[in-house]
């Protein structure tokens, strides 16, 4: 009883000096050589509770202290931020020896990506495989895409319980995170993954998902129940995978132009097909990547549409404007009419750059990298940490930035891609994006090479459900919802219930 009572007061003895040691060494003996530190109380913990509770008012608050590059203590790891354009470069363009994604993200994403894919393989091998995807989503392929999108949205809204009657009330994120599954499986997976996706596939999904909760970037590989779950999914959906392959392969399934049989027919520089369990493992990846980035900004779309209803009626009339025969009936949708929606593109560009579906983009640093323009080095072992959506909601680049105006892309043209910017990193020429405020996409070896596909899914998504209906917000609420940060993606806080009601009348 004694000697208990003794090891608990010595225990708090040492806790008590811990913490007193960490907040002396950060008063009295900062580090001049590296960046400064953002205060914190408790040792390992550091400032993950206000990181992890809002990471853009934690971001935007240090900066205001320190500037556009700090340091802060996030469960035992030393994340160093550099922000603004500056800090944008730093980080996606960074050299390879220098600044390292697999190994930051590889713990987390593996277990559900797969093996020899993403980070689980060298860069210049993922390289390889964005090209593969990059070039699987071609003008022709895209062409077929908006009208399997455009099904899947109509069919959904015809058989949902969610749009029965001539108005309701929803809640948006369970709806678009349905809908956004189905467009982006019929359009990316192709027939059979589609038809499972309803039974066998759901669960699956889910399991999945269940890899990407916060708490597996430090704990990857526990035994929790979710992590078992995680482990058998990924197995059992990269059997399945298989299975379709091989069923392609001995003709048993009608020849098709999607994704899988892109894949089928690609090869490595060395000559080698891409293995079956490879394929497998991209597709799988392609599924999970881009789908809680795309259905969140679907969701805040939707809420910004009830928010605004005279954006909604104005890109009504623009389809009436672009697309209405002489009748005044909207045709189905095909790409080169996307084109003519400048609205459309502007409202998803605008609902990106305020609710960038990631406000942290990290990489561990190999070598010692000194910060351009300050005294600073920042050490191996640190990870560094850039915020495009810093930059995107700064009032500097975007005046009024907490308004949702999807007017301010208007007269700023198209931001032409500057020749000098050019660079190709093995997946294609595309911008280095050094010079933009507004990368939702990334930037460097690591960018998005899905920003085609998710833009076109977006915008069709959001034409169909302006062609059938009208929004508007629930009576005596206003504004949109509040941002959860609790998954790691910034979505809306529910219930987000918006009202909506039927354009029949009007023939669409
Ligand atoms: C609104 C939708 C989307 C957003 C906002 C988005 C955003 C991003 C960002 C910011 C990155 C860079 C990550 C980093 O540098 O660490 C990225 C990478 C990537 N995205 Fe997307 N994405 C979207 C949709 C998609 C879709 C639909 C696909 C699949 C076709 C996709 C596939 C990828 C891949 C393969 C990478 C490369 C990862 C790497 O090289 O490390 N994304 N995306
Ligand atoms: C974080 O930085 C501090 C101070 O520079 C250093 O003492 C500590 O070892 C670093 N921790 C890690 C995990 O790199
Ligand atoms: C979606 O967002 C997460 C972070 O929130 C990011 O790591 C990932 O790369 C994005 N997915 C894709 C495929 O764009």
């Amino acid at each position: 009883m004694l000697s208990s009572l003794t090891l608990a007061s010595a225990f708090l003895a040492l806790c008590i000096a811990c913490v007193a040691a960490n907040i002396a060494r950060q008063l009295l003996f900062p580090n001049k050589k590296e960046p400064p530190v953002v205060f914190h109380w408790l040792p390992w913990l550091g400032s993950a509770v206000s990181y992890g509770r809002d990471p853009y008012k934690f971001l935007f608050a240090a900066r205001a202290k320190h500037g556009d590059v700090f340091t802060f203590v996030l469960l035992g790891r030393n994340v160093t931020v550099h922000l603004g354009i500056a800090g944008n470069d730093f980080v996606f363009n960074g050299k390879e020896t220098h600044v390292n994604a697999e190994e930051i993200y590889g713990p987390l994403c593996t277990p559900v990506f797969g093996e020899d894919v993403v980070y689980d393989c060298p860069n210049a091998k993922l390289m390889e495989q964005k090209k593969f995807v990059k070039f699987g989503l071609t003008t022709e392929a895209l062409k077929v895409h908006v009208r399997l999108i455009e099904h899947e949205v109509v069919d959904y809204i015809k058989v949902s319980r969610e749009f029965k009657g001539p108005s309701g009330i929803v809640n948006v994120p369970p709806v678009i995170a349905q809908i956004t599954i189905f467009t982006a499986a019929s359009a990316l997976q192709g027939p059979e993954v589609r038809s499972k996706l309803t039974n066998e596939f759901a669960s699956l999904y889910h399991d999945l998902d269940g890899g990407f909760s916060p708490i597996n970037f430090v704990l990857p590989h526990a035994p929790f129940p979710h992590n078992i779950k995680r482990d058998r999914a990924q197995l059992t959906m990269r059997k399945i995978y298989e299975g379709i392959i091989a069923d392609r392969r001995a003709g048993k399934l009608p020849p098709t132009t999607d994704m899988i049989s892109h894949l089928m027919q690609c090869s490595y520089k060395d000559g080698r097909p891409v293995p079956d369990k490879e394929i497998s493992n991209m597709m799988i990846t392609i599924l999970m990547a881009g789908q809680h980035n795309s259905s969140n900004v679907a969701s805040w779309i939707m809420l910004h549409l009830a928010n605004e209803p005279r954006i909604c009626e104005e890109l009504y009339q623009e389809q009436l404007d672009q697309l209405a025969d002489e009748n005044g009936n909207l045709p189905e949708l095909e790409l080169r009419d996307m084109e003519k929606l400048q609205l459309h593109s502007s409202v998803v560009k605008e609902t990106l750059r305020m609710h960038n579906a990631i406000h942290s983009i990290m990489r561990l640093v190999k070598r010692p990298l000194p910060v351009p323009g300050t005294p600073w080095t920042v050490p191996p072992g640190h990870a560094v940490l850039a915020s495009p959506g810093i930059s995107a909601n700064s009032e500097e680049y975007f005046p009024n930035p907490t308004k949702w105006d999807p007017h301010r892309w208007d007269n700023r043209g198209i931001e032409e891609d500057d020749e000098s910017e050019m660079v190709d990193y093995g997946y294609g020429r595309m911008s280095r994006g050094t010079k933009s405020a507004y990368l939702p996409f990334g930037g460097g070896r690591h960018r998005c090479i899905g920003e085609k596909f998710a833009y076109l899914n977006l915008e069709v998504i959001t034409a169909v459900m302006v062609r059938n209906f009208r929004f508007k917000n629930i009576d005596g609420r206003e504004g949109v919802p509040g941002t959860d940060y609790s998954t790691m993606f910034s979505r809306p806080l529910e219930p987000a219930e918006i009202c909506w009601e039927r354009r029949s009348a009007e023939g669409a």
